[in-house]
C-alpha cells in the first residue's frame, strides 16, 4: 500500500488530509500567527534535543500507564482543544472522543467546538475511565462564562482548562485573506442556542478574529481565578504558560496542572518554542502541580524527549484534525496508534521499560537547565 491509502506517520497524515478539505479549512487548521516563526520553531525544538540511549537493559515489556490529576491514562497522550472539528469530518469532536476514550488517552473540549459538550460528555460516559476536560473561553459576558462552567461540571468534565494565552485572537493571515467564516449549517455548539452567538462573516478580516475581539474578555487577570474558582469544584488546569514566574503564580492561585504551550504557534508570533521553555517551568514548580506540554509533538521520541526534561504528559493538536478529515474516528484512533507504538519503539531503543526511568539523563543539553 501507498501513503495514498495508508498513512504510517502523522506526517503523511498531514499531506494526505490537505487535500480532504477546502482551502479555508486546510488554512485555519494548519496556520500560525503571523510569519509563523513559532509555528515551525514548535518542531524544530524537538530536532534540536537529541537522546542519549542507554544499552543492555530489558526492555521485553514496556509499560506507558501514567496519571493526570489522578486519573488513569494508558499512554501520556491527551487530544487538546480544537475549535470546529466539524471542518475535518461530519462527526467532529464526537469521533474525536470516540477515538480518545477507545484508546484510553485524554480528550479536552473547546469552548468552540461544533458539537454540544453534552453529547461529547455522553461519549465520555459509555467508557469507565474516560479522562475529558472542558477548555474555556471567559467571555465579556460573564454569565455566560458561568453557564458554560455550571454545564460542564454537570456533564461530568474532569477539569476545567482555562487558555490563558489568548485575550485577543493571534492574527493568521491566511484567515484573513479567506475571510474565515463557518460554512452554513456549523455553529458554536456550546453557545449558539443558549446566547445567539456565532461566527460572523466580516470582509477582509478572519470571522474568528472578530469574534474574540467583541466576545472574550481581554480585562482578565489572575485575580479573576478566584472566581472562575468558586463557579465550581472542578480542578483549574492553566493552558498557555511560557514562563517560571507565570508557572510559580499559577501554583499560587491554586492550579493544579500547567499546560506549556504557545497555542500551536498560533498567538503571539516569536515566542518561546514549547519545550524550549519546559525546563525552567518544571524546576520553578518542583513538582507541586502536574506540567503537561504541547506544540509540536508529531513523533514518539517528541513524547520521550518531551517526558525526560519533565513533562507528566504532551496534548496533540493538528494531527487530530489530519486523522479527521481522512477517516473520522478510525483516522484518529489510527494516529493514536502510531503514536503509541513510536513511542514504545523509542522507549525500547533508549533502554527505559516504564514511564519511571525517564529522566533528564536521557537527554543532551545544558544538563542545570534540565534537572
Ligand atoms: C487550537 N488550539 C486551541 N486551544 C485552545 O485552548 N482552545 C481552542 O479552541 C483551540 N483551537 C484550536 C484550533 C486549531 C485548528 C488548532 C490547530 C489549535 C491550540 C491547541 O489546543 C494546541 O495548543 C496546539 O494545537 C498544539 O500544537 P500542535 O500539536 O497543533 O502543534
Ligand atoms: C484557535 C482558537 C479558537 O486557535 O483557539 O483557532
Amino acid at each position: 500500500m501507498t501513503a495514498a491509502s495508508n498513512p504510517i506517520n502523522l506526517f503523511e497524515y498531514e499531506q494526505l488530509a490537505k487535500t480532504h478539505l477546502s482551502k479555508m479549512a486546510f488554512d485555519y487548521y494548519s496556520s500560525g500567527a503571523w510569519d509563523e516563526i513559532t509555528l515551525r520553531d514548535n518542531q524544530a525544538a524537538f530536532e534540536r534535543v537529541k537522546l542519549r540511549p542507554r544499552m543492555l537493559v530489558d526492555v521485553s515489556q514496556i509499560s506507558l500507564n501514567t496519571t493526570i490529576l489522578g486519573q488513569s491514562l494508558e499512554f501520556p497522550l491527551l487530544i487538546a482543544p480544537m475549535a470546529f472539528q466539524c471542518l475535518a469530518h461530519p462527526d467532529g469532536e464526537l469521533a474525536t472522543a470516540m477515538a480518545a476514550a477507545s484508546a484510553g488517552v485524554g480528550m479536552v473540549l473547546s469552548t468552540m467546538s461544533t458539537k454540544s459538550l453534552e453529547a461529547v460528555a455522553d461519549i465520555g460516559a459509555k467508557f469507565p475511565h474516560a479522562l475529558q476536560w472542558f477548555q474555556l473561553y471567559i467571555h465579556k459576558d460573564r454569565g455566560l462564562t458561568r453557564a458554560l462552567v455550571e454545564r460542564a461540571y454537570a456533564a461530568g468534565y474532569k477539569a476545567l482548562c482555562l487558555t490563558v494565552d489568548a485575550p485577543v485572537l493571534g492574527q493568521r493571515e491566511r484567515d484573513r485573506r479567506n475571510e474565515f467564516a463557518l460554512p452554513p449549517g456549523l455553529h458554536l455548539a456550546n453557545l449558539a442556542d443558549i446566547s445567539g452567538l456565532d461566527i460572523p462573516y466580516e470582509q477582509g478580516e478572519s470571522g474568528l478574529f472578530t469574534y474574540f475581539a467583541q466576545q472574550l474578555d481581554p480585562s482578565l487577570t489572575w485575580r479573576d481565578l478566584e472566581w472562575l474558582q468558586s463557579l465550581s469544584p472542578l480542578p483549574l488546569v492553566l493552558k498557555g504558560i511560557l514562563r517560571e514566574d507565570d508557572a510559580v503564580r499559577a501554583v499560587e492561585y491554586g492550579a493544579k496542572a500547567i499546560v506549556v504551550s504557545n497555542h500551536g504557534g498560533r498567538q503571539l508570533d516569536g515566542a518561546i518554542a514549547s519545550l524550549d521553555a519546559l525546563a525552567e517551568i518544571v524546576t520553578a514548580v518542583d513538582g507541586q502541580v502536574e506540567v503537561l506540554l504541547d506544540g509540536g509533538i508529531r513523533r514518539g521520541t517528541d513524547i520521550l524527549k518531551a517526558l525526560a526534561i519533565g513533562a507528566k504528559a504532551v496534548l496533540i493538536g493538528r494531527p487530530v484534525l489530519w486523522g479527521l478529515a481522512l477517516a473520522g474516528q478510525a483516522g484518529v484512533s489510527h494516529l493514536i496508534s502510531l503514536l503509541q507504538d513510536e513511542l514504545e519503539v523509542a522507549m525500547s531503543l533508549s533502554g527505559v521499560a516504564q514511564l519511571q526511568d525517564i529522566d533528564s539523563t536521557l537527554v543532551i543539553g545544558d544538563r542545570k537547565k534540565y534537572n
